[in-house]
């Protein structure tokens, strides 16, 4: 996979907040990781944590006491202030429904929520639980409220739960969330002096003078590939179908309504573009014939349709050598990942960026598998930034 820990930990101070989850063994191993990449790490624990790993185990591997008791006389003065001052950025994990219930609440009665609290840096929170405890309404409006303080999450991802069940509550493995963790520290702007060209939202297609037809896609997900393509350096044009939402400063914007008129822009602009990322949801049919004058109302009707050209496949046929790197979205209701590599294949592309129709259209997270010629990454739950970042991780390496 593109990124590791070690691009962007080296030397960063970061505090791990563990709370009292029967992940908290896995605690250790992310703690070494995270030492592994070359990060300065100290350790505070929720009381309940304690009961599952002992804070001696960290003491042991980061060299530095790790902090549960926040009346420990030992430390002068504020430790979470301290700890708040001297850190880089946070991560909690495992992060309980308790600890996620008790953030949103702006509580902070334990050293984990103390020091969080005092975080001005990047906070990422690696969530495990049951999956019901995952589901219920009040622990998502809590992640949504620590969201949009502009919290992170990584996971929980889909498997074995610790009743024995399975579901969606894992929490992610250490190294997942080490390396989600170092691509928020990214500055390298590492697409400087490129050119990419992103495809994003719907397309509209005209029945007749008042009326088309068109999908649910947001845009979101172009949007925030568009915007982290800008971060990171790169020249941006985004051709886009119409959306709610407001393009990102700095993106040189074509704005289009149907098929053919995303055909015709994108073909103009395609020359000398290092990265095509086509995440527009392009209507594979139009009406064979565009009505000038309204459709009257009869009792049933009949539109006959047209195949609408395929950009991507376009792309990926016209393509002389590996310019440009030609990145896919494949949106499924089933079978995703063998319908993604059909499409890597059919459409001569690089990646195909798979998700689950109920995933993938409208919120702001989004569960991915990358899907290319040397095998599949299966992303856990993430924010669409964090899923454009591991795109443009993977591109950047192949530019
Ligand atoms: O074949 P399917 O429509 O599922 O493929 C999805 C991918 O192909 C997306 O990346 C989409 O933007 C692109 N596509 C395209 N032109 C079309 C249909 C899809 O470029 N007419």
């Amino acid at each position: 996979m593109g990124y590791t820990a070690s691009m962007s930990l080296a030397a960063k101070r970061i505090v791990v907040g563990v709370s009292g989850g029967i992940a908290a063994y896995k605690a250790v191993e992310l703690v070494r990781e995270l030492g592994r990449a070359g990060a300065e790490v100290r350790v505070v624990m929720t009381p309940s944590a304690t009961r599952f790993i002992g804070a001696i185990t960290f003491t042991g591997i980061t060299g530095k006491p790790a902090i549960v008791d926040l009346w420990d006389p030992s430390y002068a003065g504020e430790v979470h202030v301290e700890l708040g001052a001297w850190a880089d950025g946070m991560v909690i994990a495992p992060a309980t429904a308790n600890v996620l219930a008790r953030a949103a609440a702006g509580m902070s009665d334990d050293a984990v929520l103390t020091t969080l609290r005092c975080i001005e840096g990047p906070v990422l929170f690696a969530p495990a639980m049951h999956h019901r405890m995952w589901k219920a309404q009040s622990l998502q409006r809590a992640v949504n409220v620590l969201r949009a303080e502009g919290a992170q999450f990584v996971g929980p991802v889909h498997g074995k739960l610790a009743s024995g069940e399975e579901g969606m509550g894992r929490m992610s493995e250490p190294a997942e969330i080490a390396a989600a963790f170092a691509a928020l520290f990214i500055d390298a702007r590492d697409l400087a002096g490129r050119t990419v060209l992103v495809s994003a939202g719907p397309t509209q297609e005209d029945v007749d003078p008042v009326r088309f037809l068109s999908n649910r896609s947001t845009g979101r997900m172009g949007y925030a590939i568009a915007e982290r393509a800008l971060k990171r350096g790169a020249r941006v044009i985004l051709v886009t179908g119409p959306v709610a939402i407001e393009p990102p400063a700095g993106a040189e914007v074509v704005s289009v309504r149907s098929a053919s008129d995303m055909h015709a822009a994108i073909m103009a602009r395609q020359g000398n573009v290092d990265a095509v990322v086509m995440t527009a949801a392009v209507a594979d049919y139009r009406p064979a014939t565009l009505q000038t004058q309204k459709i009257k109302k009869t009792d049933t009707l009949t539109l006959d349709l047209v195949k609408n050209p395929d950009i991507l496949a376009e792309l990926g046929a016209s393509r002389v050598g590996t310019k440009p790197v030609l990145v896919g979205f494949a949106l499924e209701t089933n079978d995703v990942v063998a319908y993604a590599r059909d499409k890597l294949t059919r459409k001569k592309v690089d990646l195909v960026v798979a998700n689950h129709a109920s995933d993938g259209l409208g919120g702001d997270t989004n569960v991915a598998t990358l899907v290319h010629a040397d095998g599949d990454d299966a992303l856990g739950m993430m924010s669409k930034a964090q899923l454009a970042d591991r795109i443009w991780d993977w591109v950047a390496a192949r530019i």
